[in-house]
């Protein structure tokens, strides 16, 4: 059975203004997916923290790593906050029928300067054995050089794909996938159905978590795209909030979403 790894981004599972409200319909339209899906292919679901994660991170500076006693506060509500959202997460996902396995990352990565240098990986490689889906989230991680860092869920997606050898990974998010141009301020931005990682726009539109176009995020998703396709993997990205999208991508139906080929391709524009 093939294994597909998914990120359920954080702009797609919470809503960026409210204070910690998840999309709950979204989520249980996911579930529904996946509960059709489960018995057709392994899954390691990956969710990011939007409105769960980002806010309370960027307060105590966390992506700076530990710098003061008063940081260490902000690591625990990081940890309260993310924690709650996967809960929220699992719960629906039970209440659709679909059985997740909740992995804290901070218990089998330690990292280097952001950068995953250490893992322990058979309790997922086990569960995986049994078809019960694991999911980890962004989190803060022991760092070595840094004391904690912020790991993204994106880099976990691409750790986990290239490690258990995915088919492909898939980004989950409230957009379609990825534009020639920015779609919020050109009108003749349009939607790239499938192209060559190689020929990837400079300037690549995915609106990240919260609509706030931070360069340093959106560098750090491209790179873990590239880092995958790079080594044999495709990554595809769509809106997931659509009900069928999911089934549509996982099979390469015809659809609105992108397609990242680690082989050269001819370029398709919708
Ligand atoms: C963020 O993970 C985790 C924290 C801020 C603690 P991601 O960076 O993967 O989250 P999204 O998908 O961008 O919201």
């Amino acid at each position: 059975m093939d294994l597909i790894v998914v990120k359920l981004g954080g702009s797609l599972i919470t809503k960026k203004r409210g204070l910690l409200e998840e999309k709950h319909d979204t989520i249980h339209s996911i579930a529904r997916e996946f509960r059709n899906m489960k018995d057709k292919f392994k899954f390691i679901l990956v969710h990011g923290g939007g409105s769960f994660g980002h806010p309370i991170a960027k307060k105590y500076n966390l992506n700076k790593g530990f710098k003061e006693y008063d940081q260490l506060i902000g690591v625990s509500k990081t940890r309260y906050y993310m924690s709650f959202l996967n809960q929220k997460i699992l719960k629906i996902f039970f209440e659709e029928g679909v059985s997740l396995i909740p992995i804290h990352a901070s218990s089998i990565f330690v990292t280097e300067d952001g950068k995953i240098t250490s893992s322990y990986l058979d309790s997922i490689k086990s569960f995986l054995s049994i078809n019960i889906i694991p999911i980890i989230f962004g989190d803060v991680v022991a760092d070595r050089v840094k004391g904690f860092s912020i790991l993204s869920g994106d880099q976990i997606v691409s750790y986990m794909a290239l490690n258990f050898k995915a088919r492909e990974a898939i980004f989950g998010t409230d957009v379609k996938g990825i534009y020639t141009s920015n779609p919020k301020t050109d009108a003749n931005a349009r939607l790239i159905r499938k192209i060559y990682y190689k020929n990837l726009p400079k300037e690549i539109s995915i609106r990240n978590n919260l609509g706030s176009d931070v360069t340093g995020e959106m560098e750090n998703k491209v790179k873990e795209i590239l880092y995958m396709a790079e080594r044999g993997i495709s990554v595809k990205i769509g809106n997931l909030s659509i009900p069928g999208m999911l089934h549509k991508i996982l099979y390469n139906l015809h659809g609105e979403y992108t397609i990242i080929t680690p082989y050269p391709t001819k370029t398709i524009i919708m």
